[in-house]
């Protein structure tokens, strides 16, 4: 998709000439409220807008969208009035109310080339991030290109005008909501074209369009260098592992931070084989990778002041006579043994390889991230990531993760399950032998490999990385993008906090 020009305005909505003007509308007892913002617009309904929508059934709730035409009192030729819920007590709507009603209306917004948006006057960024986010599509593989494309969008500067302040938010919050369309783009690529050689040419190249440093293991890099984790998950396809890391060195750099991400670029499960119905979701099962290489590629665009490093491990998990099997026992990088019980479990023994590699850098926090557990659904559902790590910066993480709307909640990682994953033969199993906390014993693996003392956090995105349901708010089907926003608010918060 080409995303859409976008503009602060100051004219007044009522003489935009555009093809249609968003406004908010919010629950306000048993009727509707307009938001802030919608004033002009209203008052081209002569004070009536309010009554209008609510005799077409508007109500305000959330993804609720309710088209007015507005026969020539104001330029555009329809009113789009978006759903934000209900209103605090203090009477404000959050950002993420603001980002869910205008990705709702960006993808209910038809034929309109041209839009304004008032959502901006109540929150600018979230009213960006959710229009790019609502109006992305991804039409790679179809014969007809899509029709839906939203050209240019005018968002109402906040009341005190177009300042330099608001400007900046306008380009963060493009270049925040370009980052989790990067990654959809990476996500929603099918695996047929999107395999571990052409992912690492893909990655290098919007390393290289932000001047990072780049690196690429290919197989028999690896092989020298012993990360025995990426190379017994990845030897089983035709199509070898790669080890991609690229680095961001900010001006005054205050923090050095690691990023992993999980890049199986499909999982069979391998010898231990999925089932088939659904297994075309493991297109997505490079998600984590897909986030970290946009989160280090939109740091620089936003150049904070980090060193940023993303340690990338993919590999294509594939049953063959090559592939391993569950019984043998791996060498991972550092020299810890794997017995693989599980050739399902796999990756945790490509971000084992990767974490233990990233540590060497001596990252002063280190953020992983990855689809890696159906049990991570069955605990929180397909829109909550799970947390585990380190307890301090695991707190902060889900703090962020909430705040930022992406959602995420903290998890222990309990100290009896973790005897459950000693081996027969080797340092560690790579599955329990049973299936209570399956999210939980997977970060317990994960913590042997973490060098000590490293503050980590490991984010568990089976679900919210791949919406395999309905469209909702700004999240449509397909690879969401989750959790680059929260990468990114994260980054931002080491950034002036330390
Ligand atoms: N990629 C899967 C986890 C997954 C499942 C992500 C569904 C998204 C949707 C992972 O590699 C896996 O297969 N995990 C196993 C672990 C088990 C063998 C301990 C699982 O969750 O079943
Ligand atoms: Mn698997
Ligand atoms: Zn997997």
């Amino acid at each position: 998709m080409t995303a859409p020009k976008l503009a602060l305005a100051t004219t007044p909505v009522s003489e935009a000439g555009v093809d249609a003007v968003v406004v908010g509308t919010v629950q306000h007892g048993s009727g509707l409220a307009l938001a802030p913002g919608a004033e002009a617009v209203d008052a081209a309904f002569d004070g009536a807008l309010a009554e209008v929508l609510g005799a077409l059934g508007a109500t305000g709730k959330v993804d609720e969208i309710v088209k007015v035409p507005t026969l020539g009192k104001l330029k555009a030729r329809v009113v789009v009035a978006a759903g934000l819920g209900k209103a605090g007590a203090d009477g404000a709507v959050t950002a993420e109310q603001v980002r869910r009603a205008s990705g709702a209306a960006a993808r209910a917004l038809g034929p309109s080339k041209h839009v304004a948006s008032t959502l901006s006057t109540v929150d600018l960024q979230a009213a960006v991030e959710g229009t790019v986010l609502g109006a992305y599509t991804f039409a790679g593989y179809k014969s007809e290109p899509a029709t839906r494309e939203l050209a240019k969008v005018d968002f109402a500067a906040p009341a005190d005008g177009a300042t330099k302040e608001h400007r900046a938010t306008l380009k963060a919050a493009t270049a925040i909501a370009e980052a989790v369309t990067a990654a959809r783009d990476l996500i929603n690529t099918p695996p047929n074209d999107l395999y571990p050689a052409s992912f690492a040419d893909r990655a290098v190249e919007l390393a290289k369009s932000v001047g990072l440093e780049v690196e690429v293991l290919d197989e028999k890099a690896l092989k020298k260098q012993g990360f025995g984790g990426i190379l017994g998950v990845g030897v089983g396809s035709t199509r070898q592992p790669r080890l991609v890391r690229l680095t961001y060195k900010g001006p005054k750099a205050r923090k050095k931070v690691a990023l992993i991400g999980k890049g199986i670029t499909f999982d069979t499960g391998g010898i231990s084989i999925k089932p088939a119905a659904n297994m075309d979701h493991m297109t997505s099962d490079m998600s984590g990778a897909a986030a970290v290489i946009a989160s280090v590629v939109l740091a620089a665009k936003l150049k904070y002041p980090l060193q940023v490093t993303a340690t990338v491990p993919m590999a294509e998990n594939m049953p063959s006579g090559a592939a391993y099997r569950p019984g043998d026992v791996l060498t991972m990088y550092g020299g810890k043994t794997v017995e693989v019980l599980n050739t399902d479990a796999e990756g945790r023994l490509i971000l084992s390889d990767a974490i233990v590699r990233a540590c060497e850098d001596n990252p002063d926090y280190l953020i992983e991230t990855s689809t890696l557990t159906g049990a991570q659904m069955v605990a929180l559902g397909t829109r909550t990531m799970g947390v585990m790590g380190s307890d301090e910066f695991r707190d902060r993480v889900a703090g962020i993760a909430q705040a930022t709307g992406e959602g995420g909640w903290a998890m222990p990682l309990p100290e009896e399950l973790r005897g459950d994953l000693d081996s027969r033969l080797a340092d560690l199993a790579n599955v329990t032998g049973h299936r209570w906390g399956g999210m939980l014993a997977a970060g317990l693996f994960l913590r042997e490999f973490v060098a000590d003392g490293v503050p980590w956090a490991h984010l568990d995105i089976a679900g919210p990385s791949f919406n395999s349901g309905g469209p909702w708010g700004y999240t449509g089907k397909g690879g969401t993008g989750v959790p680059v926003r929260t990468i990114a608010a994260v980054l931002a918060d080491i950034a002036e906090n330390g």
